[in-house]
């Protein structure tokens, strides 16, 4: 184990020596010291080992982590500069300019132009618009959405706390269960917003990303509308010759449950470097709403069924505008976004 963790020391070392900028720098982090990283996943395991080894091996690993970080930080700091400069040198302004110079509007933000598409073909579907708050009681985001105390998306490392029983909400899934409690069945909404989740930042994740959350109720609901309400979207907003396809899942407040996935709107579905030779794309998560949500919701579900599904903003922007960077989206560089 100790040849591992110096092996792992010195490949961190020469990468953080060799990173040219702070976003690959980031990557070396979340590959090494990230909840999944390969530093972690040694220190998550010396529970195997016997006491006076563990002891051995976790100073040991400890005392790498630490460097690691040193050296992390003291990198990024170079690089900053470096950047800052950089910057300097690129976007020096002419003083000497005319001053005529015609002034910029501005216009929409990629994410802003996706949420603005989805909501229109959810109202042309006769959806209204519903939202609830992004500080949420842990009964909203958890309880009341079927995930009792014991469940894993409760763990602190999930999960952003402000006191034992409020949290930032981890989905917008909670506004199910706010609507149900304002309006009586039949009901359609979709809920916009802003979720947190603890996470490092890195191409493909954020503390805080974005979530539409979709919810009908009726009499004799069905998968069936789910699906065709699903399909619908799917070739309003990616095109007419979509296809979609449903994977069993699993989700505390729907049973049944699916993932959906969307054939490739670039290749069709023959494979391709957008949809990772995969064909389809996954875009969402949903399901038949759980007897145990429409209870809480103070909805017979005797009487009543639904179904909801749930979608992440970044993920749509990043596929439909071929954005390979989630940082991307919350830099505010103007040169990124005057392209959308
Ligand atoms: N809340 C889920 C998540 O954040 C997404 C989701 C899945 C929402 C299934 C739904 C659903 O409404 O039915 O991963």
């Amino acid at each position: 184990m100790e040849k591992e963790l110096n092996l792992i020391r010195e490949n961190a070392l020469s990468q953080i020596e060799s990173s040219k900028d702070t976003l690959s720098l980031d990557d070396i982090r979340v590959k090494y010291l990230g909840k999944k990283g390969s530093l972690t996943q040694v220190l998550k395991s010396l529970g195997n080992l016997d006491a006076e080894k563990r002891k051995e091996v976790g100073i040991l690993a400890n005392k790498i982590r630490n460097e690691l970080e040193e050296k992390i930080k003291d990198k990024k700091d170079l690089l900053k500069i470096k950047e800052i400069n950089e910057k300097l040198q690129n976007e020096k302004i002419d003083i000497s300019m005319s001053k005529k110079c015609s002034k910029k509007i501005g216009h929409k933000h990629p994410l802003t132009i996706v949420l603005d598409d989805i909501k229109e073909i959810f109202m042309g579907m006769g959806y209204s618009i519903f939202e609830g708050p992004e500080i949420e009681t842990t009964y909203f985001n958890f309880d009341a959405l079927n995930a009792p105390i014991d469940h894993p998306s409760r763990d602190l490392q999930d999960t952003m706390y402000v006191t034992d029983d409020i949290c930032l909400r981890t989905q917008t899934s909670p506004v199910q269960v706010r609507t149900m409690l304002n309006k009586k069945p039949p009901l359609k909404v979709i809920c916009p917003g802003r979720v947190y989740r603890s996470d490092s930042v890195d191409a493909t994740h954020s503390p805080m990303f974005h979530q539409v959350e979709g919810l009908v109720v009726g009499e004799n609901v069905s998968m069936a509308d789910l699906k065709g309400t699903l399909e619908l979207f799917a070739k309003k907003y990616f095109g007419e010759d979509t296809k979609i396809r449903l994977r069993p899942h699993h989700f505390p407040f729907t049973e049944p449950s699916c993932e959906v996935d969307v054939s490739c709107f670039v290749c069709g579905g023959k494979g391709c470097r957008v949809c990772k030779k995969e064909g389809y794309i996954e875009i969402l998560g949903a399901g038949q709403v759980h007897p145990n949500v429409l209870k809480a919701g103070g909805i017979d579900p005797e009487k009543y069924t639904g179904f909801a599904f749930g979608l992440g903003l970044e993920r749509i922007a990043m596929t439909k505008f071929g954005v390979t960077d989630m940082r991307y989206l919350y830099e505010n560089d103007k040169r990124f976004l005057e392209q959308f």
